[in-house]
C-alpha cells in the first residue's frame, strides 16, 4: 500500500523569511517524526517542499505505517510553533492538489465511492485520486475526520472477502443418530393436509389451527423450561427498525439488500392522495407510480433481527449493580428478510416468528448465562423434542448482518448455530442460534453500568417456523410417532378446515 500527498498549508503572509527554519525542520524533526511507531525503515517521508508566498507546498510519500494524510496532520502542529513562535505565521488551513493511494488488488473497482474521484486498475493494483465532494467539508475536514482510512479500511475488507473467505463454520458438538420416523418434506406434507396456504406475499405463510398450536406449544416449552425458571421478563420490542438503530446495531453496514423498506405518506392529507383514490375507483388498479412519487424516504425497515430495537429502552442509561444480569425476551411480532431466490418451504420465508431472548452484565454473568441457556436447550431437544440435532461456532451473526466473515475479536464472543437434520433432503439446517456480543450492543447504545464495569450482551433467536421444519422433518405429522414428553405438552389436535 502507497499513498502519494501534496498538500499546502495556506498561511496568514509570506514565508520565504522562514525559509531556512523550514529546511533544518525538514531536514530533522520532521524525518523522525514521520517514522516513529513504524517498524524499521518504515513510515513516511517528506519528498519535496517549497515555499509560494503565503503558501508552504508539502509532497509525502508513504507506505501503510504512517498514512501520508496522518504524516501532515503530525507536521502540522510543530510547524505551526516553528512559525508563528519566530516568524508570527499562521496555519490557516489545509488544501490537497493530489492524494493518490496504491494497494493491491485483484479486480478494478467498477462502482462509485464516496471521495474517490478516480479509479484505475493496472498490473494488480489498484489507484485512488481521492478528491473533495461537498465545498462545505473540504480538505481539513476530510483528513480530521480520517476519510481516507475508511476509504482504506473499506478495500482492505472488500479486496480479502472476495474470493469468498468462507463463513466460520466449526461442529461443536453432535447427537447421537435416532430412529428415523419420517422422510417426506415437512411444508409439502403440511400442505397436502391443510395446515398451512401460502399467503399473497413472497415468503409468506398463513398458519391454521394445527401448526399454530405447534408454534404455541413450542412458546410453551421454552416459557416453562426455561424464560420462566432463568427469571425472564417478557417484553415489547418495536417491529419496525429505523435508521438510528441499524446504525448503532451495525446493520447500516450491509443489511440493505434483505431490508423490507419502509415509507411513510409525504402528506397525511387526503386531497394530496385524491388522485390515487380517484384513479384506483375507476380503473380497479392500483397507480404504482403515483404512489411511488407521494411517499417519502424510508425511515428505515421492517423488523431483521428482533433484538436492536430493544436497546433504544437503556440508550443512555447507566445501570444499578443490583439490576444486573438483565433478563428478557420478545415474542411480540414477526420479522422480515427480503430472501433471495432461495426461499423454500417454510424453511426459507421473508416473514417469520421468533422468541427473541436477550440478557445482559457484566461479561462474567453474560458468559454464565449462556451456559445456562445452552444447558436447558440441551434438555429440551434431547428429552422433550429427541431431536437429532447439533451445534456449531459460526460466524457471529452480528457480523454475518454486516457483511463480514471471520470470528468475533472479543475473547469469549461469538454464535453458536443450532442445526437439526431435515431427513429427507440429508441437510442440517440452523433453527436456532445463541450468542454473547461481547459489548457491541452497551458500546453502540452508550448504555453503562453504575460500576464502571464495561456491559456484555447476549441474544438467543428461537425460530419457530424452523423448529416446525426440524421437528415434522425428524418426526413426521403423525402425534402417534412424537415423543411422549412433547405430546403431552401438545395435548388435543386442534380441527383444521375442510374445502370442499
Ligand atoms: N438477533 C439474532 C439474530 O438475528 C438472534 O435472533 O440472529
Ligand atoms: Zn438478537
Amino acid at each position: 500500500m502507497r499513498f502519494h500527498l501534496e498538500a499546502s498549508l495556506r498561511l496568514s503572509g509570506d514565508a520565504a523569511k522562514a525559509e531556512g527554519d523550514l529546511a533544518e525542520f525538514f531536514e530533522n524533526q520532521a524525518a523522525d517524526l514521520l517514522k516513529k511507531g513504524a517498524p524499521e525503515g518504515m513510515g513516511a517521508r517528506v519528498s519535496g517542499w517549497r515555499i509560494a508566498e503565503d503558501r508552504l507546498e508539502i509532497t509525502i510519500e508513504s507506505d501503510r505505517y504512517v498514512r501520508a494524510h496522518d504524516a501532515l496532520l503530525r507536521l502540522r502542529k510543530p510547524l505551526a510553533d516553528l512559525l508563528g513562535r519566530k516568524h508570527r505565521l499562521g496555519i490557516r488551513g489545509i488544501d490537497v492538489s493530489r492524494f493518490e493511494i496504491q494497494i493491491e488488488s485483484d479486480r478494478p473497482i467498477t462502482h462509485r465511492i464516496p471521495y474517490v474521484r478516480e479509479s484505475k486498475y493496472e498490473d494488480g493494483r489498484l489507484t485512488l485520486l481521492l478528491g473533495v465532494e461537498d465545498p462545505k467539508r473540504g480538505w481539513t475536514w476530510m483528513l480530521e475526520n480520517r476519510i481516507p482510512d475508511r476509504i482504506v479500511n473499506l478495500l482492505e475488507e472488500k479486496l480479502q472477502s472476495y474470493g469468498g473467505k468462507a463463513e466460520h463454520w466449526e461442529l461443536l458438538w453432535e447427537s447421537p443418530p435416532r430412529e428415523i420416523k419420517f422422510n417426506g418434506d415437512p411444508t409439502q406434507e403440511m400442505l397436502k393436509r391443510g395446515w398451512i396456504k401460502h399467503g399473497s406475499a413472497r415468503g409468506q405463510w398463513i398458519h391454521g389451527p394445527q401448526s399454530t398450536h405447534l408454534f404455541r406449544t413450542f412458546e410453551k416449552i421454552v416459557l416453562e423450561e426455561i424464560l420462566e425458571p432463568l427469571g425472564y421478563r417478557e417484553m415489547i420490542f418495536p417491529k419496525l427498525d429505523t435508521w438510528d438503530v441499524w446504525k448503532r446495531s451495525g446493520h447500516a453496514q450491509g443489511v440493505y439488500p434483505e431490508i423490507y423498506y419502509v415509507c411513510p405518506p409525504k402528506s397525511r392529507d387526503p386531497a394530496f392522495w385524491e388522485e390515487v383514490i380517484d384513479y384506483y375507483k375507476v380503473t380497479h388498479e392500483v397507480p404504482l407510480d403515483l404512489i411511488k412519487e407521494k411517499i417519502d424516504y424510508p425511515i428505515g425497515g421492517m423488523c431483521y433481527a428482533q433484538c436492536p430495537t430493544f436497546w433504544v429502552f437503556l440508550q443512555g442509561a447507566t445501570l444499578p449493580n443490583d439490576e444486573l444480569p438483565i433478563r428478557v425476551f420478545d415474542r411480540s411480532g414477526t420479522s422480515h428478510r427480503y430472501e433471495s431466490g432461495g426461499i423454500h418451504g417454510i424453511e426459507r420465508v421473508d416473514e417469520f416468528h421468533r422468541i427473541e431472548i436477550v440478557w445482559l452484565g457484566t461479561k462474567e454473568q453474560v458468559m454464565e448465562e449462556a451456559e445456562r441457556l445452552k444447558e436447558r436447550y440441551r434438555r429440551i431437544f434431547e428429552e422433550i423434542l429427541e431431536l437429532r440435532w447439533r451445534m456449531a461456532w459460526v460466524t457471529p451473526w452480528f457480523m454475518a448482518q454486516e457483511g463480514k466473515t471471520g470470528l468475533a475479536e472479543m475473547e469469549g464472543a461469538g454464535t453458536i448455530d443450532y442445526e437439526a437434520l431435515l431427513p429427507y433432503s440429508g441437510n442440517w439446517i440452523e433453527f436456532q442460534n445463541l450468542s454473547v456480543n461481547g459489548e457491541k450492543y452497551p458500546k453502540g447504545f452508550s448504555v453503562k453500568a453504575q460500576s464502571g464495569e464495561t456491559l456484555w450482551s447476549g441474544c438467543s433467536g428461537v425460530g419457530l417456523e424452523r423448529w416446525t421444519s426440524v421437528f415434522l422433518g425428524q418426526k413426521g405429522l403423525d402425534p402417534e410417532n412424537w415423543p411422549d414428553e412433547f405430546r403431552k405438552r401438545f395435548g388435543e389436535m386442534p380441527k383444521g378446515f375442510r374445502f370442499l
